[in-house]
């Protein structure tokens, strides 16, 4: 165990990260975390390519300026479309949450028969099936859905309404009626629909991409020698685009312990060098 007090960085368009976050805690219980929410730009995942990279950038860039020694992307949108970028421009560590989940959605379907949920960014991407299907290792069968309600539902704290539960319904008939077995939550914002969504989908595993990124984060620091001790003190640090009057009381339901307000920092002091 070495001492590396750095903290960790973490980035979404919104609440969404919080999914990751969370697993994060669980899984590196004395490390630090900032997390950056872009509240003022989201969504990503209606947003061209060019402008999903120049947000991750920025994103990424502000939370260097806090010395952290790996970066988590906590979104699927900015995973799909400007991993590759930040982890060439970078000199830390990056990752990317697309990778775990689709490990662990080859490794767990039983029938060959897996379906992705995203936003449409995500979707039209095609990362998740190229990415499941260079994991698995006999035939799957991956299909798609974009979901581009979930986000603005999400962050309105509309997480298990009748009108949820409708566009649910109209969302998941495609991939029920294909049979499968295993749901990727592609979006960091679903897991907060968890509940409902386990609930609407007896006997399909759901693959929530923070658990399987969280244990990769683990793996990654204790590689490089970068994991705080027990006696480091840990802690979370909340940073928004956007004042985003719902986040503290989200974060604090998700997360289960109290949490600071967010800090606010304006777009405008973002930059992507
Ligand atoms: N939570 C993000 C994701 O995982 C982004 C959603 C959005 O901003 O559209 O894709």
């Amino acid at each position: 165990m070495t001492h590396d007090q750095r903290p960790i960085g973490v980035f979404d368009s919104g609440i969404g990260g919080l999914s990751v976050l969370k697993h994060l805690l669980h899984h590196l219980p004395h490390e630090r975390f900032v997390y950056l929410g872009d509240t003022a730009r989201v969504p990503y995942g209606n947003k061209s390519a060019e402008t999903i990279k120049l947000y991750a950038r920025q994103c990424a860039a502000f939370l260097q300026q806090h010395n952290v020694k790996l970066i988590v992307v906590a979104c699927n949108t900015a995973s799909a479309l400007a991993l590759d970028v930040l982890q060439r421009e970078l000199d830390v560590p990056v990752l990317g949450v697309i990778e775990p989940a689709s490990r662990a959605a080859a490794a767990g379907t039983a029938n060959g028969h897996v379906g992705v949920i995203g936003t449409r960014a995500t979707i039209a991407s095609n990362s998740y099936a190229r990415c499941i299907e260079a994991s698995a290792t006999s035939r799957v069968i991956v299909q798609s859905q974009p979901c581009p309600l979930f986000v603005p539902l999400v962050e309105e704290g509309w997480l298990d309404l009748p009108a949820t539960r409708l566009i649910a319904a109209e969302y998941l008939r495609p991939l029920i009626a294909n049979h499968i077995d295993t749901l990727v939550l592609g979006c960091t914002h679903y897991p907060l629909l968890m509940p409902m969504l386990e609930a609407m989908l007896p006997g399909v595993r759901l693959i929530d991409c923070g658990e399987w990124t969280a244990r990769d984060a683990c793996d990654i620091l204790a590689q490089r020698d970068e994991l705080a001790g027990p006696e480091a003190q840990s802690g979370m640090y909340f940073y928004v685009t956007d004042h985003t009057p719902l986040f503290t009381s989200l974060a604090q339901q998700f997360l289960g312990r109290p949490v600071n307000d967010p800090v606010r920092v304006s777009v405008d002091h973002l930059t992507d060098a």
